[in-house]
């Protein structure tokens, strides 16, 4: 059955997908961070442990433009998702900017970033909602939107979305 439902996600998702053929490619690029050089300066600062790690430019996390281009994104779908009356009600008593931070943090760990997700997992964050197949498919289709709206690249919304699929069974129906 959970497969029949993957594959019913994933079908669905093709079609978002497909849906956002021919639209224009700008990109985010990422940037790359310098690293400061030290070798044979012997007054050199030591970095100190909690020094931001240099951003690989090829990540996930830098395609997307960073946390400000996750954030972007999240924002944009968490409007769209509050603002559609087949899905409104189940947000009407969340606080949107704490749940695009988190959702931000989430994105920007699992693409690479250097975020920390401290926020519930999936599982215990969904408990009780009973969140429907259709929910979440109207839930990817805004997020597919806001990707196509913040300019992602259709690469990009693609290797997002991979990401995300394999969390339904951890929040439809429970
Ligand atoms: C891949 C899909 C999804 C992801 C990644 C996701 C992620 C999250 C995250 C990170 C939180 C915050 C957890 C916390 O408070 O610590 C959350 C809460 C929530 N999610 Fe989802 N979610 C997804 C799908 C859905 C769907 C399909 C719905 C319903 C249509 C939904 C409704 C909610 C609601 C109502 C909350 C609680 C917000 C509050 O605290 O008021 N989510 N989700």
């Amino acid at each position: 059955m959970k497969r029949l439902i993957s594959l019913a996600l994933g079908a669905g998702l093709i079609a978002a997908l497909s849906a956002c053929a021919g639209q224009d490619k700008p990109s985010f690029p990422g940037e790359p961070v310098r690293a400061v050089p030290t070798r044979g300066n012997p007054v050199a600062p030591t970095p100190a442990p909690t020094a931001a790690k240099p951003v690989d430019p090829m990540s996930l996390y830098a395609r997307l433009g960073q946390r400000a281009g996750i954030e972007a994104v999240m924002t944009d779908f968490v409007t769209r998702a509050a603002r559609d009356r087949r899905i409104a009600k189940r947000f009407e008593k969340t606080d949107a900017k704490a749940l695009i931070g988190k959702l931000t943090d989430q994105v920007c760990q699992a693409t690479g970033g250097p975020c920390k997700y401290t926020g519930k997992d999936m599982k215990t964050a969904h408990a009780g909602m009973k969140i429907t197949n259709r929910e979440w498919n109207i839930t990817g289709q805004h997020l597919v939107a806001a990707m196509r709206a913040k300019k992602v690249p259709r690469k990009e919304q693609q290797e997002v979305m991979a990401l995300l699929t394999p969390m339904k069974p951890d929040i439809v129906g429970q």
